[in-house]
């Protein structure tokens, strides 16, 4: 009984690289990137911002938290190239002249890092919620908590 002979597979085109331009902590920043690469995933593995971190990558522990024309998004949420043009701040971006952002500063003095591993997304959170302007009291802070 002759085989028969297997069907030719469909050639799947490799996606083309996508140029994306990001302002990032200041700095003009050109990348070729695949289209499904996250904003979280150009930073840590194209850019070498390890600051901000993968946790769950899912949406879920605001580890990847960064701020993106000024406000805070979780980077494994988006892709890259939805940001092309956008300007990025990261945690290595938010000092300036070689001194700590006063949130950082703030975590140190008050000993808020837990294990530390997200401690850049909460710092980036707590940026953004102060010039969101929902940090302007006790109560807005901690609700129920006075
Ligand atoms: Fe957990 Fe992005 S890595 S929300």
């Amino acid at each position: 009984m002759a085989r028969k002979k297997a069907a030719a597979q469909p050639t799947i085109p490799r996606p083309e690289k996508i140029a994306v331009a990001l302002i990032i902590n200041g700095a003009e920043t050109q990348l070729s990137l695949a289209p499904w690469t996250t904003l979280l995933d150009a930073l840590r593995d194209h850019l070498d911002l390890t600051g901000t971190k993968k946790g769950c990558d899912h949406g879920q522990c605001g580890a990847c938290t960064v701020l993106v024309d000024g406000r805070r998004i979780n980077s494994c949420l988006t892709l890259a190239v939805m940001q092309d043009g956008a300007t990025v701040t990261t945690i290595e971006g938010l000092g300036a002249d070689g001194r700590l952002h006063p949130m950082q500063q703030a975590f140190i003095e008050h000993d808020a890092l837990q294990c530390g591993y997200c401690t850049p997304g909460q710092i980036m959170a707590a940026v953004a919620c102060v010039h969101e302007g929902h940090a302007t009291s006790p109560e807005q802070i901690c609700p129920g908590e006075q």
